[in-house]
C-alpha cells in the first residue's frame, strides 16, 4: 500500500490516537521506558506522531521542528539490541490492535516498523 493511501486511510487522527495508545504503554514497560525522558513524554510523543506524519503524509512540522530525522544517530545513545526490538514492535502491535488500524494498514506499517527498528540496532 503506498503511503499516501496509509495516510488518507488513517489521517492525522489514527496517527495520533497510535502514538498516543504507544507510549501509553511504553511509560510503564520496564525494558524501555526508563530509555524515555520522563520530564518530556508528551514531547518524546509528539516527536514520532510528527514523523510518522511527515513520513506517510509529507507533514512539514517534523521537519521544522528536528530537521533531518537522523533516526540512528538520535537512537544512539540508547543500548537497542534484539529484546529492545522486540518490546519496541510489540508495544505497537498493541498499539494499533487498541486503535483499530485496519489489519491491511497494520500489515503495511509493522513492515515498515520493523525495517526501521532492527535499522537502529546498536549492541
Ligand atoms: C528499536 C527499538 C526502539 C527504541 C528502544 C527506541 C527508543 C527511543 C528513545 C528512547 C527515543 C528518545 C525519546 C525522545 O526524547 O524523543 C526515541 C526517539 C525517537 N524514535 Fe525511537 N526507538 C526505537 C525504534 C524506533 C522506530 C522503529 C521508529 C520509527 C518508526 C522510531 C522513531 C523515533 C523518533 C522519530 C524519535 C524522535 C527523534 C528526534 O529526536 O527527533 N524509533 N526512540
Amino acid at each position: 500500500m503506498d503511503e499516501a493511501v496509509i495516510y488518507t486511510i488513517l489521517g492525522e487522527e489514527g496517527f495520533t490516537k497510535m502514538v498516543a495508545a504507544f507510549y501509553k504503554r511504553v511509560k510503564t514497560d520496564e525494558l524501555i521506558g526508563p530509555m524515555y525522558p520522563e520530564e518530556d513524554f508528551a514531547g518524546a510523543e509528539e516527536r514520532l506522531r510528527d514523523f510518522l506524519l511527515f513520513r506517510f503524509g509529507n507533514d512539514p512540522r517534523y521537519q521544522a521542528k528536528r530537521g533531518h530525522p537522523r533516526l540512528r544517530m538520535r537512537h544512539a545513545p540508547f543500548p537497542i539490541g534484539d529484546a529492545e526490538v522486540k518490546r519496541w514492535l510489540e508495544l505497537m502491535d498493541a498499539a494499533m490492535e487498541e486503535t483499530n488500524v485496519p489489519n491491511a494498514v497494520q500489515f503495511d506499517l509493522r513492515s515498515f516498523f520493523t525495517m526501521v527498528a532492527h535499522n537502529m540496532k546498536n549492541k
